[in-house]
């Protein structure tokens, strides 16, 4: 038995929802605890892909009864047609999903800012996924948000939709967008209020008896350790705390009963929209996308790719307490004959050598990588079923960034299927 948080160590996309779902078979509760829709868990649900986006990737485990926490973003509309989706596959969501009445909702107002910011950033920009993540978190931060037990209360809804929304038509005017429609908004979100009223509740109680009752909890991060608003590469970055330390304040369940962090990490490191990647690699890039991997769930952007980064994993290993690795997309480097990892970087200007990331990104984007060199295994290990069938170079490897990354190695992942998993 144990609290367990599952945490992206890179820049998000490291194969969380396949890993969820991989250890929720004995889990009761699985957790939400920060992002909104900007997250894009694939999953396969009776044979067909789906992917997720505000829903805890628990909700395919039958016994598992999910809930969003406070620190989540909602869009309403959003969420709601996420859930039909699931109704449509045959998935039973009744009783089984619950929302924080303290969440923040994302309204349209969110999403427009979140577009107009980015367009005068330029070639500076953060590439953020547009669904409003930034000015909703913004608005939480400022104390003039909208919270789910305000949607769901049909007159108090109607008087602060009218005082915020004649706010951010101002704004959306000097940025030159059109107003949102008052009529429109409050026809759609009442809507969706009625639709997700009865999932609404003080969550923060409901864990608690939860924990009373030896329920095992399941924390599902969203994003990845260096999209972190505090200790990610700021400011491409987004705007909640990714990073294991979220976890309790987005749920409202102490520290102290939280009993292990998992971190997920790719074999290799890849990242979509803004900001630096040190250890990109042209050729890699392309070699993945030819496979047709390595396009965003979300939005459908080719990701950046690039070697694993040892720097960057043993410091989410250190900034999350990881005690478990989860490594995925071994698969991805089944057909290359040298493979590269990142040791320390080093500032060819200063001669310094640097075992951290710096908070600085324009020091971060000046670094030179200092590359380690392994021999490939040139062949597939898709149907690998324990460890030992693993080709003995991939073991090495693995291996390498066990023991670089100070923390367990736990599970490695061969691809897409629940069966393509190797537990250690
Ligand atoms: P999952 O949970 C990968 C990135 C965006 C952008 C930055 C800010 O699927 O791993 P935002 O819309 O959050 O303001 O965008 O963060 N980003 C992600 N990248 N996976 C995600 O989620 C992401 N969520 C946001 O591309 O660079
Ligand atoms: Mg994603």
């Amino acid at each position: 038995m144990a609290n367990t948080i599952v945490v992206g160590a890179q820049w998000g996309d490291e194969g969380k929802g396949k890993i969820i779902d991989a250890l929720t078979e004995s889990v009761d509760y699985v957790v939400r605890t920060q992002g909104g829709n900007n997250a894009g868990h694939t999953v396969y649900v009776n044979g067909s892909q789906y992917v997720l986006h505000l829903i805890p990737s628990g909700i395919l485990n039958p016994r598992a009864t999910c809930v969003i926490g406070n620190g989540v973003v909602v869009d309403p509309l959003g969420l709601k047609q996420e859930i039909e989706g699931l109704q449509k596959l045959g998935v039973n969501i009744d009783g089984r999903l619950y929302i924080s009445e303290r969440a923040h909702v994302v309204m349209p107002y969110h999403k427009e800012l979140d577009a107009f910011r980015e367009a005068v950033k330029g070639t500076k920009q953060i590439g953020t996924t547009k669904r409003g993540i930034g000015p909703a978190y913004g608005d939480k931060v400022a104390r003039v948000g909208i919270r789910i037990l305000d949607l769901v209360k049909q007159d108090r809804f109607a008087t602060l939709l009218k005082q915020r929304i004649s706010e951010n038509n101002e704004a959306l005017k000097r940025l030159g967008g059109e107003p949102i429609s008052y009529q429109e908004t409050l026809a759609a979100y009442q809507e969706a209020a009625d639709f997700l009223r009865p999932m609404v509740t003080n969550t923060v109680m409901l864990l608690y008896k939860a924990r009373k009752e030896k329920a095992e909890i399941l924390f599902e991060g969203a994003q990845g350790t260096f999209l972190d608003i505090d200790h990610g590469t700021y400011p491409f970055v987004t705007s909640s705390n990714t990073t294991s330390g979220g976890a309790s304040a987005g749920s409202g369940v102490p520290p102290t009963v939280m009993d292990r962090v998992v971190g997920v990490m790719k074999a290799y490191t890849t990242r979509v929209g803004g900001g630096p990647l040190p250890s990109h690699d042209d050729g890699l890039s392309d070699m993945l996308h030819g496979l047709g991997r390595e396009f965003g769930a979300t939005t459908g952007r080719p990701r950046r790719c690039g070697w694993f980064d040892g720097v960057i994993a043993r410091y989410a290993s250190i900034l999350n307490g990881i005690d478990e690795l989860a490594i995925t997309n071994l698969d991805g480097l089944d057909n290359i004959e040298t493979i590269q990892a990142v040791e320390r970087y080093e500032d060819q200007e200063t001669g310094v050598s640097y075992d951290y990331v710096p908070g600085d990104v324009e020091l971060l984007e000046r670094l030179k990588p200092v590359m380690k060199t392994f021999p490939g295994w040139m062949t597939s290990t898709e149907n690998a079923k324990c460890w030992d069938d693993l080709p003995e170079n991939a073991r090495t490897y693995l291996k390498w960034i066990e023991s670089f990354t100070e923390a367990k190695l736990k599970i490695v992942s061969i691809g897409p299927r629940r069966e393509q998993t190797i537990f250690m």
